[in-house]
């Protein structure tokens, strides 16, 4: 089982607790995973994980959160390339559209996607709170 890292940026709440289902689903498969606000994790920490799953919600216009995550993102990106991934992510009232752009860069950086994206309408409705768990259980497997 590979060492996953959950790191997310939240600012209302719902995507961390989106982290928590994922967390909640690698410790289901036997994996071992840990949860890193984005404030809390750097490049230097990444490089003693295998796996990723990262969340930001869908901010500015239909962007990744500029302050704190995508900076982190773009320090991580060269280190994800190989590695297994997984995103997710809260919305409000777009189409998803961060969401698709977001997973595309991260193939382009050479990520290995083990599962399509989650996204859940603001908070995770028990849908999505199931697919967050799917997910994790997806990158602890991978
Ligand atoms: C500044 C700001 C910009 C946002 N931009 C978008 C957007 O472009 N598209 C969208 O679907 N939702 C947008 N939202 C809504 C958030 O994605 C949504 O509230 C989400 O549930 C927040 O997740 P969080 O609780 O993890 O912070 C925006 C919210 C804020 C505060």
């Amino acid at each position: 089982m590979k060492k996953t890292a959950v790191v997310y940026w939240s600012g209302t709440g719902n995507t961390e607790t989106m982290a928590n289902l994922v967390l909640e689903g690698i410790s289901a498969a036997g994996g071992q995973g840990s949860l890193f606000p984005a404030g809390d994790f750097s490049a230097e920490q990444a490089k003693t994980f295998e796996a990723f799953a990262l969340g930001c919600p869908s901010m500015g216009t239909e962007q990744l959160e500029e302050s704190e995550f995508e900076p982190l993102y773009e320090e991580l990106k060269p280190l994800l390339s190989g590695k297994p991934v997984v995103l997710f992510g809260s919305y409000g009232w777009g189409d998803g559209e961060w969401m698709r752009n977001w997973a595309e860069d991260c193939e382009s950086a050479g990520a290995n996607l083990v599962a399509e994206p989650v996204t859940a309408n603001g908070a995770p409705d028990t849908d999505a709170s199931e697919a967050c768990k799917a997910l994790g259980q997806a990158v602890a497997k991978a």
